[in-house]
């Protein structure tokens, strides 16, 4: 059995698996406010990423270069022509540039936005990305009113709880993807279909009224239970 497989699945699936569970328990027990929820997770997660060696690390990668991409470029299939793009919960800002760097690969330009919650990270993308700092802003995803519109705009569920998650997609599609965009949502691991016991990401969110457009999925790295995966709704 190598390292990976040894590890719980729900680790492998999300390394702040502890952290977010607390944090769901307490906010459903009325032990903390939404307001709570969100600092939490701030507390913790910006000292880490700011203490990063590298552009992943201080994204929340672990991984190297190899394992960054495989990971997260399958959110290039989600576009279908050049535009805009939105990366909410940027971080150090690192997705942004890979993304443009990979969609160009296959002809597609891209124009990277950034958002973070984190006023530390948005500060740290900015001086990473001098060229793209007035593009790069603070806030909560869950209400944030954008300056523009953005023909993609990718986000991670787990940023807010689990009964904020519908929300969260209603108000992106209709505040912030533009006319004729896409909302992605990922890149997320998932069991591998033979492990899956309940509905998969896409079915639950086609469960809250949304219609799911597209998908992409990758082997995960090193953990054969596990797949990356994205998927996007057309706004
Ligand atoms: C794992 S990093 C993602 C980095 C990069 N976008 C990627 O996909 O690898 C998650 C980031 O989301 C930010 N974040 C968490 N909750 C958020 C929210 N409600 N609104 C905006 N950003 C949030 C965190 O501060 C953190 O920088």
């Amino acid at each position: 059995m190598n390292d990976a497989r040894e590890q719980p699945i729900e680790y492998a699936r999300n390394r702040a698996h502890d952290l977010l569970a607390n944090a769901e328990a307490d906010l459903a027990a009325g032990r903390i406010t939404e307001a709570q929820y969100y600092n939490r997770g701030d507390a913790v997660i910006t000292p880490a990423y700011l203490a990063g060696d590298n552009p992943r690390s201080q994204s929340g990668h672990s991984g190297d270069e190899d394992h960054w991409r495989v990971a997260r470029s399958h959110i290039c299939d989600a576009f279908h022509r050049s535009g805009t793009f939105l990366d909410v919960g940027c971080a150090s800002g690192y997705l942004m540039e890979s993304v443009r760097r990979w969609a160009a690969a296959s002809g597609v330009d891209i124009e990277p936005h950034g958002l973070d919650l984190s006023p530390q990270l948005a500060d740290l993308a900015r001086r990473r990305l001098p060229h793209w700092a007035h593009r790069i802003h603070t806030g909560n995803a869950i209400d944030w009113l954008p300056p523009q519109r953005y023909d993609f705009v990718r986000t991670g569920l787990e940023y807010v709880p689990q009964r904020r998650r519908a929300d969260l997609l209603r108000h992106l599609l209709d505040h912030v993807v533009a006319p004729g965009g896409r909302l992605i949502v990922g890149s997320f691991s998932e069991e591998v279909p033979a492990l899956l016991s309940g509905p998969t990401l896409a079915q639950q969110i086609v469960t809250w009224g949304f219609v799911v457009n597209g998908h992409a999925e990758r082997p995960h790295y090193h953990d054969e239970r596990l797949l990356y995966r994205s998927l996007w709704i057309d706004g």
